[in-house]
């Protein structure tokens, strides 16, 4: 098979990450977290103290930006400057400030650069929100994964279990404002590219989810 470039978008909470990575691993392709970068810049916004409507702190924060994935023990993890950031970009906080500062335009225009240059040799499988729509809109394979509202909090709030601080009702309601958020702001909002599959993970595991993008993926190649 040729080397493809394999996008999967959706809301948060669908199972992109496990299915992303899943996916890569039977194709022996690199997966590229996008959302992480996201989180990354929002990172840099805390530490800095620049709110999302300082646009000259924004601005220094993004020429000063040094965001790198590399891998260790088959995990991909986030490198800012350096410094190993893959679990403090996880909290609730960032989350939330990530959101809120990929509406803005010059975060988006930065991190598109920086996403095509990740695509640009393909056997990559890249997860995100705006992947078939905006970055990679001649990728290969397009897939749009949804599940419903309530079982996507549900998972999130398995997964995050760890922070004594959190309720059900709390992450279901944080998502559903993050995707409200996603799927309303004017530049490469969440959507569905118009050839992208769509795939409802809502009553399937991962393992499932991934048989069929390969079934699709073999299909086209
Ligand atoms: O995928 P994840 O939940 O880690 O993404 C964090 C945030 O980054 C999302 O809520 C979304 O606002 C933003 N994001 C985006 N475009 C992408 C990936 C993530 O706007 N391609």
């Amino acid at each position: 098979m040729k080397p493809l470039l394999i996008t999967i978008d959706g809301p948060a909470g669908a199972g992109k990450t496990t299915v992303s990575r899943a996916l890569a691993d039977r194709l022996g392709y690199t997966y590229v977290d996008t959302g992480a970068l996201y989180r990354g810049v929002a990172r840099e916004m805390r530490v800095r103290q620049v709110d999302p409507e300082d646009e000259k702190g924004l601005a220094r924060v993004l020429a000063d930006l040094d965001l790198r994935f590399v891998r260790r023990d088959r995990v991909l993890r986030l490198l800012s400057a350096g410094v190993d950031i893959t679990g403090e970009i996880r909290n609730p906080e960032i989350t939330m400030l990530a959101s809120v500062a990929s509406a803005r335009p010059e975060v988006r225009r930065a991190l598109l650069a920086l996403q095509r240059r990740l695509g640009a040799e393909k056997s990559a499988v890249f997860e995100g929100r705006d992947m078939g729509t905006v970055v990679f809109p001649d990728a290969d394979v397009k897939f749009f994964l949804i599940a419903d509202l309530h079982v996507r909090a549900r998972r999130r709030y398995l997964e995050l279990a760890g922070d004594p601080g959190l309720s059900l009702e709390q992450v279901e309601k944080d998502m559903q404002k993050r995707d409200a958020n996603d799927a309303g702001r004017s530049i490469a909002p969440l959507k569905a590219a118009d050839d992208a599959v769509y795939i409802d993970s809502t009553s399937r595991g991962a393992t499932a989810v991934v048989d069929e993008m390969m079934a699709v993926i073999r299909d086209t190649g």
